[in-house]
């Protein structure tokens, strides 16, 4: 005799093979593209399983509520295996495919800065004469920046620099260092001579800012004490690093000058290496570029500092390492190497 399988019999059976049917299809996910197809044909309005969960419609009443479980059981196994897969795959989704023949990203590299790298440079070609490096303090007292130096109290020469003073309950004398020259006081109380040292640092001025200057810039300083120096030394110590520096073939034109310190004092000139003394826009058409102070230590500075003058000679010299790095790179515009704008740096990488 034909019994008619019961409606609720039928669905079960349909709910078990598509389970069957789903499990071999999610089996069978490897990627991207199989999950989505997975998607459209299980997942979707149109899918296998919104078709069965239509299908209850006909289901009689008094069986709705164990074909309504069958289906809700496997309506949450297809869809927590599904998002478990999906999240498995997710990373290979996202980048796809790596192109291995792309080339690589270079990681951000630094530099020195160009200031740097210009005292860098000069204590190497100092060292190689025999000179040690020294730093001294940027926060100085009057004695080591103006007094030991020679500055009398109330000589004019103070006035030949601007100084910030710093206030202090204490004393009036500290002061942010004009020049380097201070340091010079500190080595010759520290050593003992032979002496021959160069000193590069920040050096601070009350001025106004312009193309041209700032309140704040860096010197290099250099001093020798021995027995029998001359104005010879001072003059072959500075062509020597001048040719080094900046052109072998230099001239050079030593003009009297005054500091406090040094006596004799000069300012020393170089041919222009831009355009051979012929006279260009860089060395306002004169040929020749002021390169840096200098003189023989003043006796008084030497005993000031402890060292016999009668027994001992000097000499020193110093110059501002911002206006060599404009001169060497044609930079028109001091503030550019303060203002740290990477487009300006990036073109300074060695
Ligand atoms: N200190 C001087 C200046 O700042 C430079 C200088 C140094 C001159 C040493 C002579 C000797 O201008």
């Amino acid at each position: 005799m034909f019994v008619p399988e019961s409606i609720a019999h039928i669905m079960l059976q349909k709910i078990s093979d598509l389970q069957s049917i789903i499990e071999a299809d999610l089996a069978a996910i490897v990627d991207a593209a199989s999950l989505e197809a997975f998607r459209l044909k299980h997942l979707v309005k149109k899918g296998t399983l919104q078709g069965l969960i239509d299908d209850l419609r006909s289901v009689p009443k008094e069986d709705k509520p164990t074909i309504g479980k069958a289906l809700n059981a496997l309506r949450s196994f297809v869809e927590e295996r599904y998002t478990t897969i999906e999240q498995s795959l997710e990373p290979r989704t996202l980048a796809p495919s790596i192109d291995v023949t792309l080339p690589g990203r270079r990681p951000p590299v630094g530099a020195i800065h160009p200031i740097h790298a210009m005292i860098d440079r000069t204590i190497e070609i100092f060292s190689s004469m025999g000179f040690d490096v020294a730093e001294g303090f940027e926060i100085e007292d009057d004695e080591h920046n103006f007094g030991k130096l020679n500055f009398a109290p109330d000589h004019p020469a103070r006035d030949m620099q601007d100084t910030f003073f710093i206030k202090s309950g204490v004393r009036s004398d500290v002061l942010l260092r004009t020049h380097t020259s201070s340091v010079q006081v500190r080595v010759m109380e520290a050593m003992k001579p032979p002496i021959r040292c160069i000193m590069p640092g920040k050096v601070y001025r009350n001025e106004a800012v312009s193309a041209r200057s700032l309140a704040e810039f860096h010197q290099i300083e250099g001093l020798a004490i021995d027995k029998h120096l001359s104005v010879a030394d001072l003059k072959a110590t500075i062509m020597e690093f001048a040719r080094k520096m900046y052109d072998a073939t230099a001239e050079f034109r030593f003009r009297t000058s005054y500091f406090p310190f040094t006596e004799p004092s000069m300012e020393v000139d170089m041919s222009c290496f831009l355009c051979s003394g012929k006279g260009c826009r860089i060395c306002k058409h004169s040929g020749w570029l002021e390169i840096c102070g200098a003189g023989m230590v003043h006796p008084n500075v030497l005993a000031a500092c402890g060292i016999d003058p009668e027994e001992y000679s000097g000499f020193a010299f110093g110059f501002g390492v911002e206006r060599v790095v404009m001169l060497l790179t044609g930079i028109d515009d001091i503030r550019l190497l303060y203002e740290n704008d990477i487009r300006v740096l990036r073109q300074f990488r060695s």
